[in-house]
């Protein structure tokens, strides 16, 4: 799952049909308010710019995300994911997210223990907990491999959860993310760094699946 916080920004609709066009399976869309996280990307306009033939899975790192949700799905969000970090009702929120027909997920920060997501999973409320391997707010930080104790203690307790890794992803950290418990791979620069973006989503995908945990 491509992130286009690494896309050529002057011209995102193309960029995402090249991503489309390259065998991209979803679009994550990194939203950040400047606020929640120390930086400012784009808002409900890129969701709208995104859509495609694919899903679009939105990452909402905004303080807080509920006055929002609405403007998100009648962009054309498919998953949207909150932190729990944020300041808002975080049950409340994927309980709205739910209710207007889209998938909810549950992010969280690498210092971030599962421990506070967990009545959130018992009580079914998330369809995906997205775990980030860096800092959120910057795209080509280093990938950081203690977040693998989170994926396989996830994993042990929810085996058909999706689980999303995202953060610092490229052909090497994908393994021990996949052999740890993620099942969706969220990756940023280094796919857009690769000459050839198809050649790239290919590789990354067989790397997840060899190694994906059964
Ligand atoms: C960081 C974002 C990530 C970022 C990943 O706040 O949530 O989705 O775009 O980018 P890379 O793959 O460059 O770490
Ligand atoms: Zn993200």
């Amino acid at each position: 799952m491509p992130s286009i916080l690494a896309a050529n920004f002057g011209d995102l609709h193309s960029e995402c049909h090249r991503l489309i066009d390259a065998g991209a399976d979803q679009l994550h869309i990194d939203v950040m308010d400047g606020v929640f996280v120390p930086n400012i990307s784009f808002g409900i306009n890129a969701v709208e710019v995104a859509r495609g033939s694919i899903p679009l899975n939105v990452h909402l790192m905004v303080i807080n995300p509920i006055p929002y949700l609405e403007g998100f799905v009648k962009a054309g969000a498919d998953t949207i994911s909150i932190h729990i970090e944020s300041n808002c009702d975080a049950k409340e929120a994927l309980s709205r997210i739910r209710n207007l027909g889209i998938r909810a997920g549950i992010a969280l920060n690498p210092k971030t223990p599962l421990k506070q997501i967990s009545n959130i999973l018992e009580a079914g409320l998330a369809d995906e907990v997205l775990v980030m391997s860096v800092e959120p707010g910057f795209g080509g930080q280093r990938y950081m491999v203690d977040v693998e104790n989170k994926l396989i203690q996830l994993r042990n307790s929810w085996p058909n959860l999706d689980i999303a890794i995202d953060g610092g992803i490229d052909d090497d950290s994908v393994c021990s993310a996949a052999r740890s418990g993620a099942n969706l791979i969220v990756s940023g620069s280094h796919l857009f760094e690769q000459s050839e973006l198809s050649n790239a989503i290919c590789n990354l995908r067989s790397k997840a699946k060899k190694n994906q945990r059964s």
